[in-house]
This record gives structure tokens, C-alpha cells and sequence, in this order.
């Protein structure tokens, strides 16, 4: 039904990461598909704990994470990650390790990211009472050539996985 792959999202925090990943994971499951979910917050409490978000720290998070889904895809599973990833050259270094590496960027401006401000987390990045916040105090460095472009701003969740797994379908990737 399908070969190992990883299911890379990207994208500032509140994009929709975790909640089209977690959407896919469960959709994929039903389908009796052999799968796996990394997402960010929930790597940060155990494969990740300690960690903060310097560069260094957020370097290494991503490494992990992409170590994990390389080890799954090798063996057939699917492995969908949801961690922000901020940085394009630590990217391509774990897509560089996985043979069938899927980037989905979840675009969303973030001034409506900050406005929708779901977690409460930008109010405080702008108060400086968070530092190194993604996009505002640290930055994100979007995806070049994506294998697929969201729009996290206009579309729900329902539309954007359809979009994703139909490219998936598409590409071959899943049958
Ligand atoms: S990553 O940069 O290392 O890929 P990751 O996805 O694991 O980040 O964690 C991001 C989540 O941590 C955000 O969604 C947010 O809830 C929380 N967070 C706490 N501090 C920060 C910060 N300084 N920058 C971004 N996210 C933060």
C-alpha cells in the first residue's frame, strides 16, 4: 500500500502542524497504513526534553526527530513529523539522509498567526517575555522548493489533508 517515507511539516508555531498531522496520522491509520507521529511539544517532553530554543537546541531537536523518521521510513513506516524546523540548512540535512523526503510548508502570514495568537505565546514573545521566539525574536527560513505549499490561512484542515494525500497519491508515494 505504500513504501517507508517521511511526511516533513514546517511552518511557525500555530500554523496548523500538529493538528493536519495529527488529521493525516489518523486518516493514514484507518486506512491500515504503518505509521508514526513526531510532533514537536510531544518530542520536547521525551526524546528532546531539556532542550530550549537556541540554535543549537532547535538544531539538535530536528536532528533527532529526523533520525527517528529515517530509522521508520528504512523500515517501511510512514513517519509524519510536526516540529517548526526554523532552519532551511538543518532541513536539508535530514531530508539528505531519507530516501523519499515529502516537505510540506504550512504557509500562514504571521501577523495572522499573532492575531489568532491561539497558545497566548506571541502576546508574550512581543512582550520580550519570551525570547527566541520564532518569527518574531528568531527567525524562520521558509522552504525553497517544497515538495507542497499549503495555505494554512484560508483553508481548514478538511481541505488541506485531501490536498496532501491526493499529492501523495499522485506522486506514487501512497496507492
Ligand atoms: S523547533 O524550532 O525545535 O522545531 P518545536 O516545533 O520543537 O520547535 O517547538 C515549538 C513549540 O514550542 C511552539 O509551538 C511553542 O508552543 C513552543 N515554544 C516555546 N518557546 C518557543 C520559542 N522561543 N520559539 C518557538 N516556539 C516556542
Amino acid at each position: 500500500m505504500h513504501k517507508g517515507f517521511a511526511l516533513w511539516f514546517t511552518g511557525l508555531s500555530g500554523s496548523g502542524k500538529s493538528t493536519l498531522s495529527e488529521r493525516i496520522y489518523q486518516r493514514l491509520v484507518a486506512a491500515g497504513a504503518k505509521v508514526e507521529l513526531l510532533d514537536g511539544d510531544e518530542v520536547r517532553t521525551h526524546l528532546s526534553k531539556g532542550l530550549g530554543f537556541s540554535k543549537e537546541d532547535r538544531d539538535t531537536n530536528v536532528r533527532r526527530i529526523g533520525f527517528v523518521a529515517e530509522l521508520l521510513a528504512k523500515h517501511g513506516v510512514i513517519a509524519i513529523t510536526a516540529a517548526i524546523s526554523p532552519y532551511l540548512e538543518t532541513r536539508a540535512a535530514v531530508r539528505e539522509r531519507i530516501e523519499n523526503f515529502v516537505e510540506i510548508f504550512m504557509d500562514c502570514p504571521i501577523a495572522v498567526l499573532a492575531e489568532r495568537d491561539v497558545k497566548g505565546l506571541y502576546k508574550k514573545a512581543r512582550a520580550g517575555e519570551i525570547k527566541n521566539f520564532t518569527g518574531i525574536s528568531a527567525p524562520y527560513e521558509a522552504p525553497e522548493k517544497p515538495e507542497l505549499t499549503l495555505d494554512s490561512d484560508s483553508k481548514g484542515i478538511e481541505e488541506l489533508a485531501r490536498e496532501v494525500i491526493a499529492y501523495l497519491t499522485k506522486a506514487g508515494i501512497l496507492k
